[in-house]
């Protein structure tokens, strides 16, 4: 129970551990007859043309939305989409291609309001039931910095403030920030509540052996992830580039393959650091080229030649690995272990999916490359958690704070 005596998930503040402090939910609020504003990470991938390609951001938001409703209050949603320039409308940052598929999930018309903030008393029309889309927040200016003054004329627009967008915690904007400090009620939705239960189920107290796999081009990206995991963790698998700079740091060649010279010493730290917890692949599959027609090659890692490229780990340290992923508790993967979109080198990545699926543990996946693995190996319905979010999951994982939840934290407490 909380303080407040509401039952609650299980997220209890991993951001701050062993504080008793957690926000507010959605399922706690009653909303019959409130305007509630529902802060949603719409922000889907779209091709040329403008057509959605990925709706499971869409998809993950219905929920939230279909509750507020169901329950009797009047609903406005909006969410980012890109990086438009402030103060400037251009017909590519709409979020119109989004009411469109919202209303079809839904079942019903999704009318879009495009000047929201400064339009005038539009919200007093809105009747419990009514749903309605605001345009791409990020066109308001101020959004970005998370003006005061703007964030206080989104807060009156509502009752209840939800943020549901856990794919943008990571950003103090005014949607995702300052409303919440100046709406009468702030709480988080249910895919945030979500999202959060998972990931601290998985690292503030996870069930043991607990497993990271962090894969991907650059170490540089991820130093900070590797380096609060590898305290955490009992095994931190490497993969892609972050490997190669491993097996750098471990002293064998690695040809032409992608890796960062300059942070062999910082790999090399913590392999001191913490011995025996990141695997180092003892085989790799090479090519001459990075090309899907390009001839695969399985080496041991001291035969890597000058001119190859290391393009997955072998098929004996995937199998390494594969048994150190059957016996986890609780496994945390973000990123493919090899270039799983040429057959050729997805071997690796695929043994691990695999691996993670057939697994008892407790697993939770993130970022948009490893969910394009899952997604091609079709092992999603086996994964125990699946993020919609990219750069917050990995800010999560380095252990930062995330300023949307730390706000509602803030609004729980006082
Ligand atoms: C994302 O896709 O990573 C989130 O929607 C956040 O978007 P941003 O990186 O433009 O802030
Ligand atoms: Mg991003």
């Amino acid at each position: 129970m909380s303080q407040k005596g509401r039952p609650e998930g299980e997220y209890r503040s991993a951001q701050h551990e062993g504080s008793p402090v957690s926000f507010r939910r959605l399922s706690d609020i009653d909303v019959r007859g409130k305007r509630v504003l529902v802060r949603a990470d719409l922000n889907v991938p779209q091709d040329d043309a403008g057509r959605i390609t990925d709706d499971t951001r869409i998809r993950a938001s219905v929920p939230g939305i279909r509750d507020a409703l169901a329950r009797g209050a009047a609903v406005m949603v909006t969410s980012h989409l890109g990086r438009p320039t402030e103060g400037e409308w251009k017909p590519g940052d709409s979020l119109a291609p989004i009411a469109t598929r919202l209303g079809e999930l839904l079942g019903r018309d999704v009318l879009l309001i495009r000047d929201w903030v400064d339009g005038g008393a539009w919200h007093d029309a809105l009747r419990p039931g009514d749903l309605v889309l605001l345009e791409n927040c990020r066109i308001n200016k101020g959004e970005k910095k998370d003006d005061d003054a703007l964030a206080r004329k989104m807060a009156v627009l509502c009752d209840v403030y939800v943020n549901d967008a856990f794919g943008t915690a990571h950003r103090a904007e005014a949607t995702t920030h300052g409303i919440a400090r100046h709406a009468p009620i702030a709480c988080a939705g249910p895919l945030m509540a979500a999202e959060l239960d998972a990931l601290s189920r998985a690292l503030a107290s996870p069930a043991r052996p607990l497993v990271a796999i962090v894969a991907g081009s650059k170490v540089s990206t991820k130093l900070t992830i590797l380096r609060a995991l590898a305290a955490r963790v009992d095994t931190l698998v490497v993969g892609g580039g972050i490997a190669n700079t491993f097996i750098l740091a471990d002293g064998a060649r690695i040809g032409k393959s992608l890796a960062e010279p300059d942070l062999v010493g910082e790999a090399q730290a913590i392999l001191a650091q913490f011995p025996g917890k990141v695997p180092i692949p003892v085989d790799v599959v090479c090519a001459k080229a990075f090309a899907a027609d390009a001839k695969a090659a399985v080496k041991a890692v001291g035969e890597v030649a000058d001119d190859d490229l290391i393009l997955d780990i072998g098929p004996r340290t995937a199998e390494t690995l594969a048994g150190i992923v059957a016996n986890a508790g609780t496994i945390v993967w973000n990123g493919p272990v090899g270039v799983f979109e040429f057959d050729a080198f997805a071997g690796g990545t695929r043994a691990l999916a695999g691996a993670v699926a057939a697994s008892r543990a407790f697993s939770i996946a993130g970022g948009g490359d490893t969910i394009a693995a899952i997604n091609k190996f079709g092992v999603a319905d086996r994964i125990g958690y699946i993020s919609t979010a990219g750069g917050a999951f990995l800010e999560f994982l380095e252990g930062k704070t995330l300023p949307a939840v730390a706000i509602l934290e803030q609004r729980a407490a006082s």
